[in-house]
Protein backbone atom coordinates (compact mmCIF):
# COMPACT_ATOMS: atom_id res chain seq x y z
CA UNK A 1 0.00 0.00 0.00
CA UNK A 2 1.45 3.20 -0.45
CA UNK A 3 1.91 6.39 1.62
CA UNK A 4 -0.57 8.98 2.17
CA UNK A 5 -0.23 12.51 3.38
CA UNK A 6 -1.81 13.93 6.76
CA UNK A 7 -4.11 16.04 6.31
CA UNK A 8 -3.30 18.87 8.63
CA UNK A 9 -5.86 19.29 11.21
CA UNK A 10 -4.67 15.80 12.88
CA UNK A 11 -1.47 17.24 13.50
CA UNK A 12 -2.83 18.91 16.03
CA UNK A 13 -2.50 17.24 19.90
CA UNK A 14 -3.86 17.48 22.69
CA UNK A 15 -2.08 17.62 26.60
CA UNK A 16 -2.03 14.18 26.55
CA UNK A 17 -0.63 12.77 23.27
CA UNK A 18 1.69 15.88 24.07
CA UNK A 19 2.87 13.51 26.97
CA UNK A 20 3.22 10.80 24.99
CA UNK A 21 4.42 12.41 22.11
CA UNK A 22 7.59 13.37 24.86
CA UNK A 23 8.38 9.86 25.25
CA UNK A 24 7.91 8.59 22.06
CA UNK A 25 10.92 11.02 21.00
CA UNK A 26 10.00 14.14 22.13
CA UNK A 27 8.21 15.86 18.82
CA UNK A 28 7.34 19.37 19.21
CA UNK A 29 3.56 19.88 18.73
CA UNK A 30 2.56 21.79 15.99
CA UNK A 31 0.21 23.42 18.35
CA UNK A 32 -1.85 24.43 21.71
CA UNK A 33 -5.02 23.17 21.83
CA UNK A 34 -7.03 25.87 23.47
CA UNK A 35 -9.18 25.49 26.61
CA UNK A 36 -13.47 25.36 26.53
CA UNK A 37 -15.55 22.01 25.01
CA UNK A 38 -16.40 23.75 22.03
CA UNK A 39 -12.70 23.99 21.22
CA UNK A 40 -12.45 20.34 21.91
CA UNK A 41 -13.37 17.07 20.26
CA UNK A 42 -13.31 13.41 20.67
CA UNK A 43 -10.80 11.04 18.75
CA UNK A 44 -8.96 7.89 18.23
CA UNK A 45 -4.99 8.84 17.99
CA UNK A 46 -2.28 6.70 17.14
CA UNK A 47 0.57 7.35 19.50
CA UNK A 48 3.09 5.31 17.45
CA UNK A 49 3.23 1.98 15.11
CA UNK A 50 2.93 -1.04 17.02
CA UNK A 51 0.29 -2.95 18.85
CA UNK A 52 -3.00 -2.07 20.28
CA UNK A 53 -1.16 -0.25 22.96
CA UNK A 54 -0.56 2.62 20.35
CA UNK A 55 -4.04 3.51 20.38
CA UNK A 56 -5.76 6.20 22.69
CA UNK A 57 -9.07 7.79 22.36
CA UNK A 58 -8.55 11.41 23.77
CA UNK A 59 -9.17 15.18 23.41
CA UNK A 60 -8.09 17.25 20.04
CA UNK A 61 -8.43 20.56 19.02
CA UNK A 62 -11.78 20.99 16.78
CA UNK A 63 -10.98 21.42 13.03
CA UNK A 64 -12.40 23.92 11.37
CA UNK A 65 -13.20 23.89 7.62
CA UNK A 66 -10.95 25.85 4.96
CA UNK A 67 -11.30 27.25 1.65
CA UNK A 68 -13.23 24.35 -0.51
CA UNK A 69 -13.28 22.19 2.74
CA UNK A 70 -16.69 20.94 3.83
CA UNK A 71 -16.84 19.97 7.79
CA UNK A 72 -18.84 16.95 9.00
CA UNK A 73 -20.27 16.28 12.39
CA UNK A 74 -19.12 12.62 12.54
CA UNK A 75 -21.91 9.80 12.91
CA UNK A 76 -19.83 7.17 12.11
CA UNK A 77 -16.42 5.97 10.53
CA UNK A 78 -15.62 3.20 8.76
CA UNK A 79 -12.70 0.07 10.33
CA UNK A 80 -10.76 -1.27 7.55
CA UNK A 81 -8.01 -3.80 7.28
CA UNK A 82 -6.27 -0.99 5.94
CA UNK A 83 -6.39 0.59 9.43
CA UNK A 84 -4.93 -2.25 11.25
CA UNK A 85 -1.59 -2.06 8.94
CA UNK A 86 -1.33 1.21 9.42
CA UNK A 87 -1.75 0.59 12.70
CA UNK A 88 1.11 -1.85 12.70
CA UNK A 89 3.23 0.67 10.72
CA UNK A 90 2.65 -2.12 7.78
CA UNK A 91 2.59 -0.03 4.80
CA UNK A 92 4.79 1.55 2.75
CA UNK A 93 6.55 5.16 3.72
CA UNK A 94 4.15 5.48 6.73
CA UNK A 95 3.26 9.36 7.67
CA UNK A 96 4.49 10.93 11.24
CA UNK A 97 2.48 9.63 14.12
CA UNK A 98 0.78 10.52 16.33
CA UNK A 99 -2.18 11.13 14.18
CA UNK A 100 -5.74 10.42 13.83
CA UNK A 101 -6.52 6.94 11.54
CA UNK A 102 -9.41 6.44 9.56
CA UNK A 103 -10.34 7.02 5.79
CA UNK A 104 -13.92 7.08 5.79
CA UNK A 105 -16.93 8.46 8.05
CA UNK A 106 -20.72 9.44 7.43
CA UNK A 107 -22.41 12.30 9.25
CA UNK A 108 -23.95 15.70 8.71
CA UNK A 109 -22.35 19.23 7.20
CA UNK A 110 -21.66 21.33 10.31
CA UNK A 111 -19.83 24.15 8.55
CA UNK A 112 -18.42 25.06 4.79
CA UNK A 113 -15.00 26.72 3.88
CA UNK A 114 -15.52 29.16 1.04
CA UNK A 115 -15.84 27.97 -2.22
CA UNK A 116 -18.05 24.70 -1.40
CA UNK A 117 -20.70 25.17 -3.68
CA UNK A 118 -23.54 22.45 -3.83
CA UNK A 119 -23.19 21.71 -0.22
CA UNK A 120 -25.40 23.05 2.66
CA UNK A 121 -25.51 22.71 6.71
CA UNK A 122 -27.70 19.81 7.59
CA UNK A 123 -27.04 17.68 4.48
CA UNK A 124 -26.29 14.01 5.23
CA UNK A 125 -22.78 12.98 3.63
CA UNK A 126 -20.31 10.22 3.56
CA UNK A 127 -17.03 11.32 2.70
CA UNK A 128 -13.39 9.93 2.23
CA UNK A 129 -10.36 11.59 4.13
CA UNK A 130 -6.87 11.95 4.00
CA UNK A 131 -6.37 9.93 7.41
CA UNK A 132 -8.38 11.96 10.49
CA UNK A 133 -11.74 10.28 10.04
CA UNK A 134 -12.01 8.62 13.85
CA UNK A 135 -13.16 11.78 14.89
CA UNK A 136 -16.35 13.43 16.39
CA UNK A 137 -15.69 15.97 13.77
CA UNK A 138 -13.96 16.10 10.31
CA UNK A 139 -13.24 19.03 7.44
CA UNK A 140 -12.16 17.49 3.85
CA UNK A 141 -12.03 18.77 0.76
CA UNK A 142 -15.68 18.97 -1.16
CA UNK A 143 -14.85 17.10 -3.98
CA UNK A 144 -14.17 14.00 -1.56
CA UNK A 145 -17.94 14.36 0.38
CA UNK A 146 -20.87 12.68 -1.69
CA UNK A 147 -24.54 13.23 -0.16
CA UNK A 148 -25.74 10.09 0.37
CA UNK A 149 -29.22 9.08 -0.56
CA UNK A 150 -32.27 9.36 2.14
CA UNK A 151 -32.78 5.90 2.82
CA UNK A 152 -29.22 5.44 3.39
CA UNK A 153 -28.28 4.90 7.38
CA UNK A 154 -25.27 6.07 8.20
CA UNK A 155 -23.36 2.91 9.21
CA UNK A 156 -24.40 2.00 5.97
CA UNK A 157 -22.73 4.90 4.54
CA UNK A 158 -19.66 4.66 6.44
CA UNK A 159 -19.88 1.14 5.22
CA UNK A 160 -19.66 2.02 1.61
CA UNK A 161 -16.62 4.53 0.40
CA UNK A 162 -13.83 2.05 0.64
CA UNK A 163 -15.34 -1.20 0.37
CA UNK A 164 -17.81 -0.05 -2.94
CA UNK A 165 -15.96 2.02 -4.87
CA UNK A 166 -13.14 -0.30 -4.36
CA UNK A 167 -14.94 -3.67 -5.28
CA UNK A 168 -16.83 -1.76 -8.70
CA UNK A 169 -13.79 0.30 -10.21
CA UNK A 170 -12.00 -3.28 -9.73
CA UNK A 171 -14.55 -4.75 -11.80
CA UNK A 172 -15.78 -2.14 -14.07
CA UNK A 173 -13.18 0.35 -14.49
CA UNK A 174 -9.93 -2.44 -14.65
CA UNK A 175 -11.26 -5.69 -15.17
CA UNK A 176 -14.11 -5.13 -17.54
CA UNK A 177 -16.40 -7.55 -15.71
CA UNK A 178 -19.73 -8.59 -18.01
CA UNK A 179 -21.95 -11.54 -18.58
CA UNK A 180 -20.74 -14.71 -18.35
CA UNK A 181 -17.42 -14.15 -16.58
CA UNK A 182 -16.25 -15.61 -13.70
CA UNK A 183 -14.42 -14.06 -10.34
CA UNK A 184 -11.97 -15.06 -7.64
CA UNK A 185 -12.16 -13.10 -4.56
CA UNK A 186 -10.08 -14.16 -1.46
CA UNK A 187 -11.78 -12.80 1.87
CA UNK A 188 -15.26 -13.09 0.40
CA UNK A 189 -17.29 -12.54 4.03
CA UNK A 190 -15.09 -9.47 4.35
CA UNK A 191 -15.72 -5.78 3.53
CA UNK A 192 -14.51 -5.76 0.14
CA UNK A 193 -15.04 -9.35 -0.63
CA UNK A 194 -18.83 -8.81 0.29
CA UNK A 195 -19.29 -5.67 -1.92
CA UNK A 196 -17.53 -7.87 -4.84
CA UNK A 197 -20.23 -10.55 -4.39
CA UNK A 198 -22.93 -8.40 -4.79
CA UNK A 199 -21.60 -6.08 -7.51
CA UNK A 200 -21.00 -9.76 -9.50
CA UNK A 201 -24.55 -10.05 -8.78
CA UNK A 202 -25.77 -7.27 -10.74
CA UNK A 203 -24.22 -8.67 -13.65
CA UNK A 204 -26.08 -11.75 -15.48
CA UNK A 205 -24.59 -15.54 -15.04
CA UNK A 206 -21.65 -13.64 -12.84
CA UNK A 207 -19.41 -16.97 -11.35
CA UNK A 208 -18.27 -15.72 -8.20
CA UNK A 209 -15.15 -18.00 -6.60
CA UNK A 210 -14.43 -17.18 -3.15
CA UNK A 211 -12.22 -18.24 -0.26
CA UNK A 212 -13.05 -17.36 3.34
CA UNK A 213 -12.42 -19.19 6.76
CA UNK A 214 -15.27 -21.93 7.03
CA UNK A 215 -17.35 -20.15 9.94
CA UNK A 216 -18.55 -17.18 7.57
CA UNK A 217 -19.72 -20.16 5.27
CA UNK A 218 -23.12 -20.19 6.09
CA UNK A 219 -23.78 -16.59 6.56
CA UNK A 220 -22.55 -15.72 2.53
CA UNK A 221 -23.01 -18.85 0.74
CA UNK A 222 -25.83 -16.59 -0.89
CA UNK A 223 -23.54 -14.35 -2.16
CA UNK A 224 -20.91 -16.91 -3.64
CA UNK A 225 -21.59 -19.28 -5.90
CA UNK A 226 -18.50 -21.86 -4.89
CA UNK A 227 -16.86 -20.97 -1.48
CA UNK A 228 -13.75 -22.51 -0.44
CA UNK A 229 -11.98 -22.83 2.93
CA UNK A 230 -9.02 -20.27 2.76
CA UNK A 231 -6.62 -22.93 3.97
CA UNK A 232 -7.78 -25.23 1.28
CA UNK A 233 -6.14 -25.68 -2.26
CA UNK A 234 -8.46 -23.28 -3.83
CA UNK A 235 -6.61 -23.81 -7.09
CA UNK A 236 -7.25 -27.12 -7.84
CA UNK A 237 -10.43 -26.63 -5.79
CA UNK A 238 -11.24 -24.00 -9.12
CA UNK A 239 -9.84 -26.35 -11.56
CA UNK A 240 -12.08 -29.19 -10.86
CA UNK A 241 -15.39 -27.34 -11.30
CA UNK A 242 -13.92 -25.14 -14.23
CA UNK A 243 -10.52 -26.19 -15.90
CA UNK A 244 -10.08 -23.31 -17.97
CA UNK A 245 -9.31 -21.12 -14.62
CA UNK A 246 -11.19 -17.94 -14.44
CA UNK A 247 -11.66 -15.05 -15.93
CA UNK A 248 -10.84 -12.27 -12.86
CA UNK A 249 -8.61 -12.81 -9.97
CA UNK A 250 -8.68 -10.07 -7.26
CA UNK A 251 -6.21 -10.83 -4.84
CA UNK A 252 -5.61 -8.95 -1.76
CA UNK A 253 -2.87 -11.92 -0.01
CA UNK A 254 0.04 -10.83 -2.12
CA UNK A 255 3.12 -13.36 -2.27
CA UNK A 256 2.65 -16.45 -3.18
CA UNK A 257 -0.86 -16.30 -4.57
CA UNK A 258 0.21 -14.00 -6.90
CA UNK A 259 1.96 -16.97 -8.40
CA UNK A 260 -1.31 -19.00 -7.82
CA UNK A 261 -3.67 -16.30 -9.17
CA UNK A 262 -2.21 -15.92 -12.50
CA UNK A 263 -2.16 -19.37 -13.23
CA UNK A 264 -5.82 -19.34 -12.91
CA UNK A 265 -6.25 -16.63 -15.50
CA UNK A 266 -8.34 -17.98 -18.59
CA UNK A 267 -6.44 -16.06 -21.74
CA UNK A 268 -7.26 -12.40 -21.49
CA UNK A 269 -8.00 -12.91 -17.65
CA UNK A 270 -7.16 -10.07 -15.57
CA UNK A 271 -5.17 -10.20 -12.43
CA UNK A 272 -5.64 -7.29 -9.81
CA UNK A 273 -3.47 -6.81 -6.61
CA UNK A 274 -4.97 -4.81 -3.85
CA UNK A 275 -3.67 -5.70 -0.61
CA UNK A 276 -1.70 -7.55 1.48
CA UNK A 277 -3.22 -8.73 4.36
CA UNK A 278 -1.43 -11.76 4.21
CA UNK A 279 1.76 -9.28 5.67
CA UNK A 280 -0.55 -9.28 8.87
CA UNK A 281 0.52 -12.20 11.80
CA UNK A 282 0.79 -10.89 14.96
CA UNK A 283 -0.07 -8.17 16.99
CA UNK A 284 3.18 -6.07 15.36
CA UNK A 285 4.56 -5.88 12.35
CA UNK A 286 6.77 -8.58 11.15
CA UNK A 287 9.45 -7.76 8.89
CA UNK A 288 10.11 -11.70 7.48
CA UNK A 289 6.09 -11.59 6.16
CA UNK A 290 6.84 -8.32 4.58
CA UNK A 291 10.00 -9.28 2.75
CA UNK A 292 8.84 -12.79 1.78
CA UNK A 293 5.81 -10.79 -0.13
CA UNK A 294 7.76 -8.90 -1.93
CA UNK A 295 10.01 -11.12 -3.06
CA UNK A 296 7.32 -13.42 -4.19
CA UNK A 297 5.74 -11.03 -6.09
CA UNK A 298 8.74 -9.64 -7.51
CA UNK A 299 8.93 -13.26 -9.47
CA UNK A 300 6.44 -12.12 -12.26
CA UNK A 301 7.52 -12.71 -15.19
CA UNK A 302 6.10 -10.09 -18.13
CA UNK A 303 7.06 -12.30 -20.89
CA UNK A 304 5.21 -14.60 -20.15
CA UNK A 305 2.18 -12.33 -19.54
CA UNK A 306 2.11 -11.85 -23.35
CA UNK A 307 2.72 -15.48 -24.48
CA UNK A 308 0.10 -16.35 -22.30
CA UNK A 309 -1.70 -13.27 -22.87
CA UNK A 310 -3.12 -12.41 -19.60
CA UNK A 311 -3.30 -9.13 -17.54
CA UNK A 312 -2.00 -7.54 -14.30
CA UNK A 313 -2.57 -5.01 -12.67
CA UNK A 314 -2.66 -3.19 -9.29
CA UNK A 315 -5.20 -0.90 -7.97
CA UNK A 316 -5.05 1.53 -4.53
CA UNK A 317 -8.40 3.59 -4.32
CA UNK A 318 -6.54 5.92 -1.94
CA UNK A 319 -4.12 6.67 -4.09
CA UNK A 320 -6.17 7.48 -7.00
CA UNK A 321 -7.76 9.79 -4.84
CA UNK A 322 -5.34 11.43 -2.66
CA UNK A 323 -2.24 11.09 -4.84
CA UNK A 324 -3.27 10.63 -8.36
CA UNK A 325 -6.02 13.09 -8.47
CA UNK A 326 -8.90 11.29 -9.73
CA UNK A 327 -11.71 12.58 -7.35
CA UNK A 328 -13.95 13.40 -10.38
CA UNK A 329 -13.70 9.26 -11.80
CA UNK A 330 -14.94 8.21 -8.19
CA UNK A 331 -17.40 10.78 -7.84
CA UNK A 332 -19.28 8.90 -11.44
CA UNK A 333 -18.54 5.64 -9.38
CA UNK A 334 -20.48 6.71 -6.33
CA UNK A 335 -22.63 7.98 -8.58
CA UNK A 336 -23.55 4.73 -10.05
CA UNK A 337 -23.26 3.12 -6.63
CA UNK A 338 -25.85 5.01 -5.18
CA UNK A 339 -28.26 4.39 -7.86
CA UNK A 340 -27.14 0.32 -7.42
CA UNK A 341 -28.15 1.18 -3.95
CA UNK A 342 -31.74 3.06 -4.71
CA UNK A 343 -32.63 0.52 -6.93
CA UNK A 344 -31.86 -2.09 -3.94
CA UNK A 345 -29.28 -4.49 -5.92
CA UNK A 346 -26.56 -3.50 -3.39
CA UNK A 347 -26.59 -2.99 0.69
CA UNK A 348 -23.32 -2.64 2.55
CA UNK A 349 -23.16 -5.64 5.00
CA UNK A 350 -22.31 -4.38 8.35
CA UNK A 351 -20.50 -6.51 10.65
CA UNK A 352 -21.12 -4.68 14.32
CA UNK A 353 -21.08 -1.28 15.82
CA UNK A 354 -18.57 -0.05 17.68
CA UNK A 355 -18.45 2.69 19.95
CA UNK A 356 -14.83 4.74 19.71
CA UNK A 357 -13.99 4.06 23.20
CA UNK A 358 -13.87 0.06 21.93
CA UNK A 359 -11.63 0.63 19.21
CA UNK A 360 -9.28 -1.63 20.53
CA UNK A 361 -11.75 -4.66 20.67
CA UNK A 362 -13.01 -3.75 17.03
CA UNK A 363 -9.76 -3.82 15.36
CA UNK A 364 -9.17 -6.84 17.10
CA UNK A 365 -11.87 -8.81 16.07
CA UNK A 366 -10.47 -7.74 12.31
CA UNK A 367 -7.41 -9.13 13.32
CA UNK A 368 -9.09 -12.46 14.55
CA UNK A 369 -10.46 -12.89 10.97
CA UNK A 370 -14.32 -12.94 12.76
CA UNK A 371 -15.79 -9.87 10.62
CA UNK A 372 -18.87 -11.10 8.24
CA UNK A 373 -18.92 -7.38 6.40
CA UNK A 374 -17.73 -4.00 7.64
CA UNK A 375 -16.95 -2.97 11.18
CA UNK A 376 -18.36 0.65 11.95
CA UNK A 377 -17.15 2.93 14.55
CA UNK A 378 -20.71 4.61 15.85
CA UNK A 379 -19.45 8.13 17.27
CA UNK A 380 -23.03 8.51 19.36
CA UNK A 381 -22.61 4.38 20.84
CA UNK A 382 -21.39 4.65 24.69
CA UNK A 383 -19.36 1.66 25.39
CA UNK A 384 -20.40 -2.08 26.61
CA UNK A 385 -18.61 -2.08 30.29
CA UNK A 386 -15.43 -3.93 30.28
CA UNK A 387 -14.56 -6.59 32.32
CA UNK A 388 -12.21 -5.67 34.74
CA UNK A 389 -9.04 -7.81 33.59
CA UNK A 390 -10.18 -6.93 29.69
CA UNK A 391 -6.62 -5.98 28.18
CA UNK A 392 -8.45 -3.75 25.59
CA UNK A 393 -9.52 -1.28 27.55
CA UNK A 394 -8.51 2.13 26.83
CA UNK A 395 -6.27 3.58 28.77
CA UNK A 396 -7.23 7.14 30.41
CA UNK A 397 -3.73 8.21 31.87
CA UNK A 398 -2.00 7.10 28.63
CA UNK A 399 0.02 4.78 30.68
CA UNK A 400 1.46 2.22 28.68
CA UNK A 401 0.27 -1.35 28.40
CA UNK A 402 1.39 -4.83 27.51
CA UNK A 403 1.72 -5.63 24.21
CA UNK A 404 -0.06 -9.15 23.43
CA UNK A 405 1.47 -10.76 20.77
CA UNK A 406 -0.63 -13.49 19.13
CA UNK A 407 -3.36 -12.77 22.20
CA UNK A 408 -6.01 -13.85 19.36
CA UNK A 409 -9.12 -14.54 21.75
CA UNK A 410 -12.28 -13.29 19.93
CA UNK A 411 -15.15 -11.43 22.00
CA UNK A 412 -18.24 -12.59 20.98
CA UNK A 413 -20.76 -9.96 19.68
CA UNK A 414 -23.86 -9.88 17.41
CA UNK A 415 -23.52 -9.55 14.06
CA UNK A 416 -25.42 -6.47 13.04
CA UNK A 417 -26.62 -6.66 9.59
CA UNK A 418 -29.00 -4.64 8.09
N1 LIG B 1 -6.54 -1.27 -2.94
C1 LIG B 1 -7.62 -0.68 -2.46
O1 LIG B 1 -8.05 0.35 -2.95
C2 LIG B 1 -8.30 -1.33 -1.30
C3 LIG B 1 -9.50 -0.78 -0.79
C4 LIG B 1 -10.11 -1.43 0.29
C5 LIG B 1 -9.51 -2.58 0.81
N2 LIG B 1 -8.36 -3.04 0.29
C6 LIG B 1 -7.74 -4.29 0.77
O2 LIG B 1 -8.72 -5.29 0.67
C7 LIG B 1 -8.51 -6.26 1.67
C8 LIG B 1 -9.82 -6.44 2.44
O3 LIG B 1 -10.09 -5.23 3.11
P1 LIG B 1 -11.34 -5.05 4.07
O4 LIG B 1 -11.14 -3.76 4.75
O5 LIG B 1 -12.58 -5.37 3.32
O6 LIG B 1 -11.08 -6.16 5.15
P2 LIG B 1 -11.81 -7.55 5.41
O7 LIG B 1 -11.83 -8.39 4.20
O8 LIG B 1 -13.07 -7.30 6.10
O9 LIG B 1 -10.69 -8.10 6.35
C9 LIG B 1 -10.82 -9.02 7.26
C10 LIG B 1 -10.71 -10.42 6.67
O10 LIG B 1 -9.50 -10.61 5.94
C11 LIG B 1 -9.15 -11.98 5.98
N3 LIG B 1 -7.70 -12.07 6.21
C12 LIG B 1 -6.80 -12.37 5.28
N4 LIG B 1 -5.57 -12.33 5.78
C13 LIG B 1 -5.68 -12.01 7.07
C14 LIG B 1 -4.73 -11.83 8.10
N5 LIG B 1 -3.42 -11.97 7.89
N6 LIG B 1 -5.18 -11.48 9.31
C15 LIG B 1 -6.48 -11.32 9.54
N7 LIG B 1 -7.43 -11.47 8.56
C16 LIG B 1 -7.03 -11.82 7.34
C17 LIG B 1 -10.03 -12.61 7.05
O11 LIG B 1 -11.05 -13.30 6.40
P3 LIG B 1 -10.97 -14.89 6.16
O12 LIG B 1 -10.38 -15.49 7.40
O13 LIG B 1 -12.38 -15.28 5.94
O14 LIG B 1 -10.10 -15.05 4.95
C18 LIG B 1 -10.63 -11.41 7.76
O15 LIG B 1 -11.91 -11.67 8.31
C19 LIG B 1 -7.35 -5.75 2.52
O16 LIG B 1 -6.16 -6.34 2.08
C20 LIG B 1 -7.34 -4.28 2.23
O17 LIG B 1 -6.10 -3.66 2.45
C21 LIG B 1 -7.76 -2.44 -0.75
Amino acid sequence: MKPIDMAKEGAEVSEETEHMIEKNGGKEPESVMPGGDAKEMRAVVLTGFGGLNKLRVTKKAMPEPQEGEVKIRVKACGLNFLDLMVRQGNIDNPPKTPLIPGFECSGIVEAMGGNTKGFEIGDRVMAFVNYNAWAEVVCTPLEFVYKIPDEMTFPEAAAFPMNFVAAYMMLFEVANLHEGMSVLVHSAGGGVGQAVAQLCSTIPNVTVFGTASPFKHEAIKDSVTHLFDRNADYVQEVKKISPDGVDIVLDCLCGENTGKGLGLLKPLGTYILYGSSNMVTGETKSFFSFAKSWWQVEKVNPIKLYEENKVIAGFSLLNLLFKQGRSGLVKTVVQKLFSLYEQKKVKPVVDSLWAVEEVKEAMQRIHDRGNIGKLILDVEKSPIPLMANDSTETSEAGEEEEEHEGDNDNKERMPFIQ
